[in-house]
């Protein structure tokens, strides 16, 4: 007769977005048969900046919790977010928090969009943008051609009409501080998750090397046969009681600093901007992360190119702050992972695992994409060194991915004007992601879905394991101005050139559809919060 190996126990270490996140989905999975319990130090404070995110966030994670969108975006001041704004990333010259005026003669900026691009005779729509672009029939930049949306985030809309409808794709930015509030009483009430605050003092572990015990400084024993560390950058159980080594990789990535405020703001007067924008500066780059009534703002930063002091300076500069009396935030964070996120009962989740700066908002989606990998590969208490390992490639090219793709952003920007920007340039690019650039170049779609968009946003695991595809390659590189040479085969598809044509022509009709129809996203917010 085989013993009962489930487990029954899984403690989580760690109170912050991560903490939460992973108590109240490992709750909904598991059912009432598991026991979880969160141990959180309220006196060591969360990360709690501003947070953007990305559009898969309801599907993925709110939806399998059974939380309707309107529900949580009340509870967490969330607002719209319907894709990324690069202020100033291809010409050289002071921060601004506006674009400059470009040596082409337009504006520099661009947008990185969500969603995919449709396809003609197996070619995406970038293609054919590239075709006109080469063949001097457009000098429109990729994302004003190729995106409906592009008109609506210019005139701050929502992306939704009254009535409900989604108009188009989009993602959330949020106070992070509520969403965990508000998931730790999810967690707690409607999954009986038990909540204990105390600091962790240290953690026993048996003979096989696995958590057994974690012990707070009051004395309190809490056992477990799964433990998660969220503990933050800490990384408190899995590279401070297992030592599992955390492999930095600032070779990639030179950005290691933050400085960070929340600023009010008039949106009587400027409306609410649907987008985040990053705001390239001497030595890094700054984010702006609107809401109703302020934002939040940070500047990430390279500390071998800029001092506290110089940043700080650059910073309330561009927003005309006084660094004397403005109340700022200073991070120091270490770009990287651990060798493996998963060791013997221990899986790290959150910061604890890894962290990529925040350039593509890819943080909480780290989260919530470990959590589904957690219960796809769950283990019982033999714990199955299969299981393990799967979990951990995933969790490994889910970071490396990213990371790669986040470096594209610095090392093809054109700016050379800093010892940052110019640094960049000199950074080795990882070998996979160099073939991913030489097709590119040579005119092949990188990362194309095998399947059309609806199932891909409807399919996590598809999209989890090809999560940046060619339509992000577009937006970013061609937004920079790195274009393939070529789509060879169009000089010989007229009849497919001449069909993407119609497209071009719906799209723009649809730009002005939508920017003309749409509600202004401040008057939908406050519709939203009730702050009419
Ligand atoms: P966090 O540090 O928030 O929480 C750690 C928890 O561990 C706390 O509850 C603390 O009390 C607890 N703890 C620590 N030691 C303990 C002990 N000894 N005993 C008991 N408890 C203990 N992501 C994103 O998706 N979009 C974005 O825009 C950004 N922006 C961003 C900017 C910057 C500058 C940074 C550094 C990070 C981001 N992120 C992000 C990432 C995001 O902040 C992060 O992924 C989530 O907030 C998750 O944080 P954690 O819960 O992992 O750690």
């Amino acid at each position: 007769m085989s013993t009962d190996e489930r487990i029954r126990d899984i403690v989580i270490l760690g109170g912050g977005t991560a903490g939460w996140m992973a108590a109240a989905y490992l709750a909904r999975a598991l059912g009432a048969g598991v026991s979880i319990t969160v141990l959180e130090a309220p006196a060591i404070p969360r990360i709690g900046v501003g947070e953007a995110t990305i559009p898969n966030l309801q599907t993925a994670f709110f939806d399998f919790l059974g939380i309707p969108e309107e529900e949580w975006m009340r509870e967490c001041n969330a607002s719209y977010k319907m894709g990324i704004r690069f202020i100033n990333w291809r010409s050289a010259g002071r921060s601004t928090p506006s674009p400059r005026a470009c040596g082409d003669g337009g504006a520099d900026d661009f947008y990185h969009l969500f969603g995919q691009l449709p396809v003609h005779e197996g070619l995406p729509l970038s293609h054919y943008w590239l075709h006109r672009r080469r063949s001097g029939e457009t000098t429109e930049p990729f994302d004003r051609l190729c995106y409906r949306e592009t008109r609506a985030l210019d005139g701050n809309r929502a992306p939704r009409w009254y009535d409900g409808r989604r108009a188009a794709n989009y993602a959330w930015h949020f106070d992070a501080q509520l969403v965990a509030d508000y998931l730790c009483r999810f967690a707690t009430r409607r999954h009986g998750v038990r909540h204990i605050q105390g600091v962790m003092d240290h953690a026993s572990i048996d003979d096989r090397g696995h958590l057994e015990s974690i012990t707070t400084t009051d004395g309190t024993a809490i056992a477990g046969d799964l433990f998660v560390d969220c503990s933050g950058f800490r990384r408190l159980l899995i590279n401070g009681a297992l030592g599992e080594p955390f492999i930095d990789m600032n070779e990639y990535l030179l950005c290691d600093r933050a400085v960070a405020t929340a600023l009010p703001h008039d949106d009587d007067q400027h409306g609410v901007e649907p987008y985040t924008s990053s705001i390239a500066m001497s030595s890094g780059w700054t984010w702006k992360i609107p809401m109703l009534t302020r934002f939040g703002t940070g500047y990430v930063y390279a500390s071998q190119f800029a001092s506290q002091d110089e940043a700080t300076e650059e910073f309330c500069s561009l927003w005309g702050l006084d660094p004397e009396t403005v109340p700022l935030n200073h991070i120091r964070f270490q770009v990287g992972r651990n060798r493996r996120a998963w060791v013997n009962n221990c899986v790290a989740i959150g910061l604890a695992s890894c962290f990529v700066e925040p350039l593509e908002s890819t943080g909480i989606y780290f989260i919530y994409g470990a959590l589904y990998q957690l219960v796809k590969h769950f283990p019982d208490r033999t714990f199955n060194p299969v299981l393990t390992e799967r979990f951990n490639k995933e969790i490994a090219t889910m970071f490396d991915d990213t990371r790669d793709f986040i470096q594209a952003h610095f090392h093809y920007s054109p700016r050379m004007d800093t010892p940052f920007w110019k640094a960049n340039k000199d950074l080795r690019l990882a070998p996979q992601f160099v073939e991913k650039i030489a097709m590119y170049k040579a005119g092949l779609p990188v990362n194309m879905p095998s399947v059309d968009a609806d199932s891909y946003y409807h399919n996590f695991d598809e999209e989890f394991r090809n999560f940046w595809t060619n339509s992000n390659y577009y937006c970013v590189l061609a937004g920079l101005g790195l274009l393939p040479d070529d789509v060879p085969i169009l000089a010989h598809r007229d009849a497919a050139v001449a069909a993407a044509e119609l497209e071009f022509a719906r799209i723009r009709r649809e730009q002005d559809e939508l920017a003309g129809s749409l509600p202004s996203a401040v008057d939908y917010l406050r519709r939203l919060h009730g702050a009419n």
